[in-house]
């Protein structure tokens, strides 16, 4: 009754920011991603007699009563699936800095997801496993699958049709995602936590919910047709009102720090040099740039000049979940 599986992160193209059902990890809006190569969690998964409660290691660490009960609660749906009420020791490793705006939540549970359904052997497909790793963490839905991939909303409130799916094979277009650094340590707000207050306070949130669906319709059309200019124009414009929302939420949010403008200013500055670079930002100061293969290297050089640049990983599209 043990399992092991590896899932690597996403990186949101047109956000995933509010839910309409907290419980259920329902979202207000659809979103769309790129899977990324780099950045994975490996998480094994043993179901065992005699124990009286889940335990959960983080990098070969116990972790504190909060996360093994976030742990917990998640497995209690795989239990409910299984019918078995047998508690489960859980390790995991991140390759990917957890709670730093690094989507560690998304490999995280795409893969807790996988590893516990395959150690209490059930079968359960690429769609009902996306919808049931939404129920740890939205954007692990996502992370079931390689390539570019969309998590439709659903409208259904019971949730069963909110789940993810494939636009594209991540070997159909290739492109660069730079990972740059310039911070990563542990956010003081989570995600969960600043999408809740901004759609409880902020008078935004309704200009994003209705703008969203123009950006998915430009972001399919633009992996469609492999526009690049198109995809990151969107995707820039997309990443940057979701952080404009949190800014008029009550406390606001502010995710940026000096590093970030400073990234920012200077992919703009690319632009205008003639290099189509464009960022996206997710809930965390570091900034993912995307450019095309073919001037990735002058992109890495010319960011990794920057004194508030730290470090930068350069990811392409990845696959999905695998078992090891
Ligand atoms: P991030 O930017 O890293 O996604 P979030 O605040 O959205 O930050 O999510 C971080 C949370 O994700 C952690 O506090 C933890 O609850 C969960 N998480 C991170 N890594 C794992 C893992 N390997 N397995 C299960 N849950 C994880
Ligand atoms: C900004 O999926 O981490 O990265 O569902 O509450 O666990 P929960 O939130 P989470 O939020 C991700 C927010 C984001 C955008 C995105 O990945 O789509």
């Amino acid at each position: 009754m043990k399992a092991k599986a590896k899932a690597n992160t996403n990186i949101a193209l047109i956000k995933y920011w509010g839910k309409r059902d907290e419980k259920l990890f329902l979202p207000t809006n659809s979103s769309i991603s790129i899977t990324l190569d780099k950045f994975y969690t490996i998480t094994t998964v043993e179901f065992k007699e005699n124990m009286i409660n889940d335990k959960f290691y983080l990098n070969g660490k116990e972790s504190d009563k909060k996360e093994q009960i976030k742990i917990s609660n998640f497995l209690d749906k795989v239990r409910k699936l299984a019918r078995t009420n047998l508690y489960a020791i859980v390790e995991s490793e991140n390759k990917v800095p957890t709670a730093a705006g690094f989507a560690s939540s998304a490999s995280g549970f795409a893969a807790l997801a996988a590893a516990s359904v395959k150690a209490l052997g059930l079968k359960l497909n690429k769609i009902e496993l996306s919808a049931l790793a939404r129920c740890g963490s939205g954007s692990a839905s996502r992370s079931i699958y390689g390539g570019y991939v969309e998590w439709q909303k659903g409208q259904r409130l019971d949730g069963k049709d909110s789940f993810a799916r494939r636009l594209l094979p991540e070997s159909d277009w290739d492109i660069s995602i730079l990972s740059v650094i310039v911070a990563d340590n542990k956010k003081k707000v989570s995600s969960r936590e600043g999408m809740k207050r901004t759609v409880e306070s902020s008078p935004f949130y309704s200009a994003w919910l209705d703008t969203i669906e123009k950006d998915l319709k430009m972001t399919r059309e633009a992996i469609k047709y492999k526009d690049f200019e198109k995809l990151g124009e969107v995707v820039e414009r997309n990443a940057l009102k979701m952080h404009a929302t949190m800014l008029g939420a009550a406390e606001p949010i502010l995710y940026f720090k000096a590093g970030t403008m400073d990234v920012i200013h200077h992919i703009h500055d690319l632009r205008l040099s003639g290099i189509p670079a464009y960022f996206t930002i997710d809930a965390g100061p570091n900034v993912k740039v995307l450019c095309k293969p073919s001037d990735e290297k002058k992109v890495y050089e010319s960011l990794l000049s920057l004194p508030l640049v730290e470090d930068i990983i350069i990811c392409h599209p990845g696959n999905g979940i695998s078992y090891l």
